[in-house]
């Protein structure tokens, strides 16, 4: 019996709403028949070359580690089976994905991609195909992976590319020596020849491998090779002798294939991927100074008429409403901007919550629990925590409001700061509406300022100040009158 390819409508743009998380479940039951297939994502390897004491596939791009970006691929495709093979960094690899759905199979010796695909057999279905995936080829797209398992078909599917520099990959071997012919096998460089070296096409290691043979195939490899391993790769020898099909098929986009073995590919994917990013929001007509100077780590979500200027940062969860104006190098973390919100140079946000039309910096700082209401000002060298401003509210220089509810329109001047820190507790301070704080004030919390209250500048305020009043503490100012200054004793 014949197993039916994975078929699948491609998204319209897979990297549009890459970072947004709505699969057509509407669809998922009766796609999920087609689609059925194990999954294995090699990543035992150690990554010698990026010299770090973190193992290779938990190195981020865009701020989620590769193994993660291979998983979340994967996972589109609905496989039965979801298996990770792991060796090399052990425990570390396993908790940074904790999801149920992936099953790991420990390669305790990295003896090569056949025995490492072998250490998943316990978890395959062995009457579905089985897609091989390397944890550090981050980028490959589902369109590409359906369009390898489509060509597949019963058969054994391989994704290959060609090379100006083919140097370091496995080749195709080809009938016939020319490019046309049926593949007949992969040879790695290490053991080519020198005619062989010459194939520029390569492969990409990504391969989809027919059901229930996949055990034998296995267990039939010999490592006697110029590496001493498991060649993966020798399956496909294996598939043309029993007669088994052999077809490939190309990514859309040469990046998809590319691995991550040095800081140098990483740092080039990144690259690519924060570009792919930036052209899908200028296609949904976020204005960007300039698409190469932004970074995207997580999901950006962005109204109409949105403009973005240089070297910002995005993290986590952000979403920027219609007209939302942000300012060169800003970074911003899991926070909402609500419209036409205008953020200056260099504001600093992090699980904030900015109300319509308020506006912020030139560095500004808002940290996690903020929230202001609509036509706020916060300016420079402001620092806002856990912390509510009512609409129209404005702290425009050199302050810290920690742990505080502010009312609307309240006006905090210059160098104001709540004491909200005895050194063991926190403790909120409550300003109502209306309230006008002058320059360098203290307010020690807890403690309340009541509506349409002003404290005079300078005021340690210790105690509840009454509404309505004018609450000052400070020593009287007074003159000296005959006062001189001393003059320079002569002879010393
Ligand atoms: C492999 C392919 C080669 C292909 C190249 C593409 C084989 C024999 N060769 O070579 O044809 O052109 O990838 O990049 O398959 N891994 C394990 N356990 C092991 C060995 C490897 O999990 O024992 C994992 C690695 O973590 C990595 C992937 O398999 O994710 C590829 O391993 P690597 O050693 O980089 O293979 P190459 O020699 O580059
Ligand atoms: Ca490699």
């Amino acid at each position: 019996m014949a197993h039916e390819p994975p078929l699948r409508e491609t998204a319209p743009s897979e990297w549009g709403d890459a970072n947004v998380t709505i699969h057509n479940n509407a669809q998922s039951k009766k796609v999920y028949r087609f689609m059925s297939l194990n999954i294995v994502i090699l990543a035992a390897g150690q990554g010698k070359r990026m010299y770090s004491a973190l193992p290779k596939v938990l190195h981020p791009l865009a701020g989620k580690s590769l193994l993660h970006h291979v998983v979340d691929t994967a996972r589109q495709l609905e496989p039965a089976r979801l298996v990770v093979v792991y060796g090399h960094g052990g425990d570390a690899v396993r908790a940074a994905i904790s999801d149920a759905d992936v099953a790991w199979a420990l390669q305790a010796e990295q003896l090569g991609t056949g025995h490492a695909l072998a250490q998943a057999l316990p978890h395959l279905d062995a009457d579905l195909p089985t897609l091989v995936l390397y944890g550090d080829v981050p980028m490959v797209r589902k369109s590409t992976l359906e369009h390898l398992a489509h060509q597949a078909g019963a058969g054994l599917g391989l994704l290959t590319a060609h090379l100006d520099d083919p140097h370091g990959y496995g080749r195709i071997v080809r009938d016939g020596g020319g490019g046309g012919g049926n593949v007949r096998a992969i040879v790695e460089e290490k053991d080519a020849s020198d005619s062989e070296r010459q194939i520029q096409e390569i492969n990409t290691g990504i391969m989809m491998l027919p059901a229930r043979v996949l055990g034998d195939w296995l267990a039939g490899l010999k490592n006697d090779n110029a590496q001493g391993e498991y060649y993966l790769t020798d399956v496909i020898a294996k598939a043309v002798a029993s007669g088994v099909a052999v077809r490939t098929a190309h990514p859309a986009a040469p990046w998809e294939v590319e691995g991550v073995n040095n800081k140098a590919q990483l740092a080039r994917l990144e690259r690519v991927y924060q570009l792919q990013l930036a052209e899908s929001l200028l296609m949904q007509g976020v204005r960007l100074a300039d698409p190469a100077r932004i970074d995207i780590r997580g999901s950006l979500v962005c109204g109409r008429d949105v403009s973005i200027d240089v070297g910002c940062v995005f993290e986590g969860e952000v979403h920027l409403e219609e007209a939302a104006e942000i300012g060169p190098y800003c970074v911003i973390r899991n926070a909402r901007i609500a419209a036409g919100a205008r953020l200056a140079a260099f504001t600093h946000i992090d699980g904030a919550a900015v109300g319509a039309d308020c506006a912020l910096g030139p560095f500004a700082r808002l940290r996690p629990g903020t929230e202001l209401a609509a036509g706020a000002h916060v300016g420079n060298f402001v620092e806002i925590k856990n912390s509510r401003f009512g609409a129209g509210s404005k702290a425009n220089h050199l302050a810290y409001v920690g742990d505080a509810d502010v009312g609307a329109r309240v006006n905090i001047g210059a160098g104001t700061i709540t004491c909200n820190y005895d050194g063991v507790n926190k403790f909120r301070t409550v300003i109502e509406d209306d309230v006008f704080i002058g320059s360098d004030t203290q307010l020690v919390a807890p403690v309340r300022v009541g509506k349409g209250a002003t404290l005079g500048a300078g005021t340690t305020l210790t105690k509840d100040a009454p509404a309505g009043s004018l609450t000052v503490s400070r020593a009287r100012q007074k003159t000296l009158e005959g006062w001189k200054r001393p003059t320079k004793v002569s002879g010393k």
